[in-house]
């Protein structure tokens, strides 16, 4: 066997997923060096004292530039993927980028510009890309066992304290919508079990905002996209559950039919329920970040990444991220999402949120200069 050089890895951003990423990066045998950046200090040291990193910095430069490096991790709030990502892409780092890629359709565009300029091997964190149910599917799918798909319903229930601790750090509110934040992940779910040959030609939606205007996001938005052989596809998600439900995050059912068949997905997580006399609390729980929430009952294995086994994590975001260095390390072929399924995701999702907007018919694909400044109008 070839001796395989062990990779040095970046950690950009240091909050919950950046923590449960690097820490399984510590764990691999092929990445060596760990090297992080945030912009909260004491974030970023509390870290590298916990998993023993190499080095910690708040300058993203000097990080990224360090000679050591060969891949990044970008794991910064939502709407901070932009910078790090271009200039890791700048730097021929191979990449692990959170999803969405950005939250302007004209930044995500540059983004994949500059991957696939540099040509550098580029992921998102489509992460429920990376349960058992979702492969075995994808795979039937894959080999025709529906047939041509006709027409499919996505429904995402969740809980409203995804969006309370999402918005928590920044005032600029505007495209931290249910669909760009979350229904991403289920948007690209069905897009990608249904496959290169559903091609979205026109979209239609709807917004409400009655109960989560004041957190300056909406509460759900539901739409109906047409894809161009005639298919027809609806896309739902409300985040305004209240704190009580016993989904602590994501609950997702989505059907679809086709010539052949029919695939029906629960994934409400109702099958393992418990109730206790203690409050469950919240699943996300970011640094210096208390959340109320007052829960008895919960549908066990709904916070999405996974579940806390004697300090580690086990579930979908172990995969996802255990894939991605063996990727890296030994160029295993996978089934993350790259660069470009997630700018068509965000501009998918900025589409529905301007239809709403707009309450008519959007025709598919559109410019991102044209949906950021219809928008922004
Ligand atoms: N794949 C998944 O299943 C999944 C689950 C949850 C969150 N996410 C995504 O992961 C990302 C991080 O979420 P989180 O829950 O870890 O959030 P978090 O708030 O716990 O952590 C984000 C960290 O980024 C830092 N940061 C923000 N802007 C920065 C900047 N410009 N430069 C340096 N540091 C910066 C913050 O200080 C914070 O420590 C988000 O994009 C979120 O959408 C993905």
């Amino acid at each position: 066997m070839s001796e395989r050089k062990e990779l040095g890895l970046a950690v950009v951003g240091c909050g919950v997923v950046g923590r449960m990423r690097a820490t399984l990066a510590k764990d691999f045998p092929g990445i060596g060096w760990i090297g992080l950046t945030d912009m909260n200090q004491k974030v970023g040291e509390n870290l590298k004292k916990d998993i023993q990193a190499d080095f910690f910095t708040t300058d993203l430069k000097e990080l990224l530039n360090r000679p050591e490096v060969d891949a990044v991790i970008v794991a910064t709030s939502t709407w901070a993927h932009v910078e790090p990502s271009i200039l890791a892409a700048e730097l021929g780092h191979s990449l692990m980028i959170e999803k969405p890629l950005a939250t302007d359709a004209r930044e995500s565009a540059k983004v994949l510009e500059t991957i696939n300029t540099s040509g550098v091997d580029a992921v998102v964190g489509y992460t429920q890309r990376f349960r058992r149910r979702f492969l075995a599917v994808k795979e039937r799918v894959d080999n025709g066992q529906i047939g041509d798909v006709t027409a499919a319903v996505t429904r995402a229930f969740m809980n409203r304290m995804a969006p309370t601790g999402e918005v928590r750090l920044t005032k600029d509110r505007r495209f931290l919508t249910p669909m760009v934040v979350s229904g991403t992940h289920s948007l690209d779910m069905c897009m990608w079990i249904m496959g290169p040959s559903a091609k979205p030609v026109s979209i239609f939606a709807r917004s409400t905002e009655k109960i989560l205007s004041d957190l300056g996001t909406k509460d759900a938005t539901f739409g109906v996209f047409t894809m161009d052989n005639g298919a027809i596809w609806s896309m739902n998600i409300c985040w305004a559950l209240p704190k009580a439900w016993p989904g602590a995050v994501y609950g997702l059912e989505i059907g679809i039919v086709g010539t052949k068949g029919v695939v029906d997905i629960e994934d409400t997580h109702r099958d393992v329920v418990m109730a206790s006399e203690f409050s469950q609390g919240p699943a996300y729980r970011p640094e210096d970040f208390v959340m109320e929430a007052e829960r008895n009952v919960d549908f066990l294995t709904s916070f999405p990444p996974g579940d806390i086994y004697e300090g580690e994590l086990w579930g979908p975001m172990r995969e996802e991220t255990n894939s991605w260095f063996q990727r890296i390390y030994s160029g295993k072929n996978t089934p993350h999402a790259t660069a470009s399924e997630a700018h068509r995701n965000l501009m998918l999702t900025m589409a529905m949120d301007l239809s709403a907007k707009r309450q008519c018919e959007i025709q598919l694909p559109i410019d991102p200069a044209e949906l950021m400044s219809g928008l922004e109008e």
